[in-house]
């Protein structure tokens, strides 16, 4: 009687692959050490009456052990285990549980695990946050814009290249931050990254060591206050008030912090902008206390009323304020393409940084903005934009008072992408959060932004992502949940 006689194959599993369970079996066998270096493997045609399966299934197995040097093939003579699999069995042997400590998973793993739980919904859904309306002008400019670009690239395209972005792409947003948001820079103080998030990502992780204290908006978004527990640096939350951040209760809580990040246009989750009295507070708190200001204006680009708000950057003068931007809300957030404005002082090695965590933006992103930018399209689909958005909101509101005014007190915002629907009766944001997603409905609860303060319950909803005749329909499923 044969090893393989004795071997407890088992019998397939449902649901998954059968090479994958087939290819499990032997190689389970040889690290089992049943099977032994030299050894002979069963036919195809034996193993697979052993377990049941269609022949295929085992040379398609088989192959791919003998693709990883698990076995070796003899001509006319079967298959084998190979000679040589000490490499492999080093790195691969499962130890028996008692002889081996499992690997210890670090503390910043489980918070990191935790992060992921906060992945957006995939599919767009009424009423999604941060979602964009691309109209079919903008997809057909986009299509060319494309088309243009692969024409255009050459030898430096498909190279390595710059970690702080095409030069081109660098001094067409630094114009139209210029122009846009009165930042004052220049072009070899724009990096180019993934989006806002990556900006604050590196510039939490250049700024700060571990254990320094940052001041951070109390409510505030969820991924800015991960980034800082990633970079080990502490929060210290600082509460928001219709004027923006409290600045005289940083400076009461932290005076010494070395960073504040800071969503002065809109402030997330809350919609509000910040006053000018503030932004001249913090940036005068700044120079004292010798702190960077991070100024996330993720969705700047959408204003619906009054005059556009200076960024605290060109309030400073560009000394000690990071301005971040993103192409991912003003576009789609698929996108993956934003932008930070660097002091001097910290523009190489803010692209240093760059450089160690993915080497440089991808250049037939930046080629297809660039064209999309210079041939006017970028501003053309803003203003569209701004217009269409303005009527989503407005439509959102009206459905929302119109339908649910007696529970909720939309408070809406003159910029953004999302407001908020305060809760009149006292009950629970998370409660009715739940209940409107087993209607199929989007409506996050805020309680949870906050940290310190007390909560005020509401219910975050975007508006960017559904055409204003969607609204309605949203809202009724909203009200058909609360009434259940
Ligand atoms: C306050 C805030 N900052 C940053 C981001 C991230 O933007 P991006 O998609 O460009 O990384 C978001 C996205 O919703 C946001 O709301």
């Amino acid at each position: 009687m044969s090893w393989a006689d004795v071997y407890p194959w088992s019998i397939p599993e449902t649901g998954r692959p059968v090479i994958r369970q087939v290819y499990d079996q032997v190689r389970g066998a040889i690290h089992a050490g049943a099977l032994r270096p030299g050894g002979r493997l069963p036919s195809s045609r034996d193993l697979a009456v052993r377990l049941g399966v269609a022949r295929a299934s085992v040379v398609a197995a088989y192959d791919q052990l003998l693709a990883e040097g698990y076995a070796q093939g003899r001509t006319g003579s079967g298959t084998y285990v190979s000679q040589d699999l000490s490499g492999v069995m080093d790195v691969a042997a499962p130890t028996p549980a008692s002889a081996a400590a499992p690997p210890v998973v670090p503390q910043r793993a489980h918070d990191m695990a935790a992060v992921a739980a906060l992945a957006p919904s995939l599919e767009p859904q009424a009423f999604s946050n941060g979602r964009t309306l691309m109209d079919a002008r903008a997809q057909d400019a986009w299509s060319v814009s494309t088309r243009r670009a692969l024409r255009t690239l050459g030898p430096a395209h498909f190279g390595y290249s710059d970690p702080a972005g095409e030069p081109r792409l660098r001094a067409a947003i630094a114009d139209y931050l210029r122009a846009a948001r009165g930042v004052v820079c220049e072009p070899e103080q724009v990096i180019v990254t993934a989006g806002a998030q990556h900006a604050v990502d590196l510039a939490a992780r250049l700024l700060l060591k571990p254990g320094d204290r940052v001041w951070l908006e109390d409510p505030g978004y969820a991924n800015t206050w991960q980034a800082l527990l990633a970079a080990q640096a502490q929060g210290v939350a600082v509460p928001v008030d219709r004027a923006g951040l409290i600045v005289q209760a940083g400076v009461a809580a932290a005076p010494d912090a070395k960073a504040v990040f800071v969503t002065p246009s809109h402030q997330f989750p809350l919609g509000v902008a910040m006053s000018m009295g503030r932004r001249l507070d913090l940036i005068a708190w700044a120079r004292t206390a010798g702190a960077w200001i991070i100024e996330d204006d993720y969705a700047s680009e959408f204003r619906y009323a009054g005059a556009p708000l200076a960024s605290l950057q060109g309030l400073d003068g560009g000394e000690r304020v990071i301005y971040v931007g993103t192409f991912n809300k003003s576009l789609f957030p698929g996108l993956r393409l934003g932008y930070l404005v660097a002091p001097r002082a910290l523009t190489a090695s803010l692209s240093g940084l760059r450089r160690l965590a993915d080497r440089q933006p991808p250049t037939l992103t930046q080629a297809i903005t660039l064209d999309f930018m210079e041939s006017g399209q970028f501003a053309a689909h803003i203003r569209r934009r701004r217009l269409a958005y303005k009527t989503q909101r407005d439509a959102l509101a009206e459905a929302l008072r119109r339908r649910l005014g007696h529970v909720l007190e939309p408070d809406v915002p003159d910029q953004g992408m999302h407001l908020i629907a305060y809760l009149k009766d006292g009950r629970s944001d998370l409660e009715v959060e739940a209940r409107a997603a087993a209607k199929g409905v989007l409506a996050r609860a805020i309680s949870p932004l906050y940290h310190d303060a007390p909560p005020r319950p509401g219910l975050l909803m975007g508006f960017t992502g559904f055409p204003a005749k969607a609204m309605d329909a949203g809202v009724a499923r909203l009200a058909a949940a609360l009434e259940t």
